[in-house]
Order: structure tokens, then sequence, then C-alpha cells
């Protein structure tokens, strides 16, 4: 049974705009899921519609075979529970004035999870690598690459099924990209990745699956390594063509 799925959704922010037009597809748990196309073409919609910050103007989003129903406080806990994201800039994401404790402490508090979480945080944090002592420092005293990790550390705190990740490698130096995308993939081992980045090279790196999306509609999907060897639309052959390979 697939973790989450869309169904036939289609959505726009005003009437007259439509940005999905009729998507669908599965993430089945274990296997990370690369959502990919160029700047416009809805990829952060879609991660939006699936946190439940936007509802379908049509279709369905599904958590297992229940419909994400945002009315139904019982559910909503439990889906908060398992679907956990990550975004772009870690300079913005992360509130400057909370220490790291604070921060990655924020989804348990937000879940109603009793503490102490002090274990939890430090657990989170050793999964990132970082040390210890972070936990009582500011997110000025990181790096960019350090504060993706802190970021990503709150978003596996509550042992998420599956991560919603946007463009979360997009704002890193390739060095640091490459660790962090290595990061993931060993944190796949015990949780999904949906990942959106219009980087073909990231996604072949980390995701098993990929999703091409152009101005609102799938236009191909499947196997990445299908997909790579033998891209059958055109848009997925431009997009090809336009990206630098990330070293192995
Ligand atoms: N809050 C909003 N209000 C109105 N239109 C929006 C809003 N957010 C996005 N859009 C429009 O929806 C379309 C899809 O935007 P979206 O942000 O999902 O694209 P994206 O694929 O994530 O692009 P990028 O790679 O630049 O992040 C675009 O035409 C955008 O202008
Ligand atoms: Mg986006």
């Amino acid at each position: 049974m697939s973790l989450i799925s869309a169904d036939a959704v289609s959505f726009g922010y005003s009437r007259r705009q439509p940005v999905l037009h009729d998507v669908s597809f599965e993430v089945q748990a274990g296997t990370n899921v690369g959502l990919v196309g160029e700047s416009g073409s809805g990829k952060s919609t879609i991660l939006k519609l699936l946190l439940g910050l936007e509802r379908p103007g049509s279709g369905a989003i599904r958590f297992g075979d229940e419909v994400l129903d945002l009315g139904d406080r019982g559910f909503m806990r439990r889906y908060r529970r398992a679907v956990q994201a990550v975004f772009q800039d870690p300079y913005s994401s992360l509130d400057p004035r909370q220490k790291v404790e604070a921060i990655i402490a924020e989804p348990l508090r937000a879940l109603g999870i009793p503490g102490p979480h002090r274990r939890a945080i430090e657990t989170a944090l050793s999964d990132v690598g970082l040390p210890a002592e972070a936990i009582s420092r500011y997110p000025h005293e990181f790096s960019g690459g350090q504060r993706q990790r802190i970021a990503i550390a709150r978003a596996i705190v509550a042992r998420p099924q599956l991560i919603l990740a946007d463009e979360a490698v997009s704002a890193l130096d390739l060095s640091t990209r490459i660790r962090i995308v290595d990061l993931l993939k060993t944190l796949s081992k015990s949780m999904t990745v949906l990942l959106v980045s219009h980087d073909l090279a990231v996604v072949a790196a980390l995701c098993e699956e990929i999703i091409i999306l152009e101005r609102g509609r799938i236009v191909e999907s499947g196997r990445t390594a299908d997909i790579l060897a033998r891209p059958q639309h055109p848009y997925t052959r431009k997009l090809l063509a336009s990206v630098p390979r990330m070293p192995a």
C-alpha cells in the first residue's frame, strides 16, 4: 500500500490560474521519490498540498487509504507526526532567537509528545552528525550546511515515516550538498524521502523513482535508472541535457 498518494489532484491559487492539472502519483514506503521540474512547474505547490497547507481544488491526497482531511484533528495529529518537511533556505528556516534545543524540540511540542525531550534531541543531533554540545548554541553559530543538518534533525526528531524536502540542498555549495545528500540517503534507511529538486543529479543520487512535472502536469514518471537511460518525453530530455553531472 502507498504511504502517501495524490489522486487526480487539480489546484489553483486563484480560479483563473490553474497550477496543477490532474496530478496522480504514489509514494511507497522505502522508495525515495524525486519531484523534478523547471521553476514554476508546481513542485512546491504539490508539497504544500501534501503538508495540508492548501486543499486540492479537485481530487484527493491520501495517507495510506485515508483521505487527508484538514478538519479531522485526530487524523491530522497522526499525519503531522508521520510527515515532516525540510525547506530550502537554512538561514530563514531556523528562528535565530531560539537555541538548537528548542528548535529541534518544536515538532515534539507541537505534537504534544510528553517530555523530557532531551534524549530525543540528542539522538536527532547525533543522527545528523552534529556534536551533542550544539544543543545549547544558536543558529548563527553554524554554517549553512550545519544549519541544514539542524533543520533535518528537527524534521526527524519525532521519527516520521516521510520527509518532504523542498530544494533542501540547493542553497549549499557542491561538497556540502554531496554530504547532505549522503545524510539523507543514510536516514532513508528508516524513513522515506520525497525530494523536490530542479537538479537531476541530486535526485539520481538519492531517489529510486522520479516524477517529472511540466507546467503542473506529470509528463513522465518511473524508475530513476530507466528515465535517465531512456527519457521518453522531450521535456525530460531537455532537463537531462541542462544539468551538470554530480561526481559520484
Ligand atoms: N502563494 C501563491 N499565490 C499565487 N500563485 C502562486 C503562489 N505560490 C506559487 N504560485 C504560482 O504557482 C505556480 C507554481 O509555483 P511553485 O512555487 O509550486 O513552483 P516550483 O516548481 O516550486 O518552482 P521553483 O523551482 O521556482 O521553486 C507558479 O506559477 C507560481 O507563480
Ligand atoms: Mg519551489
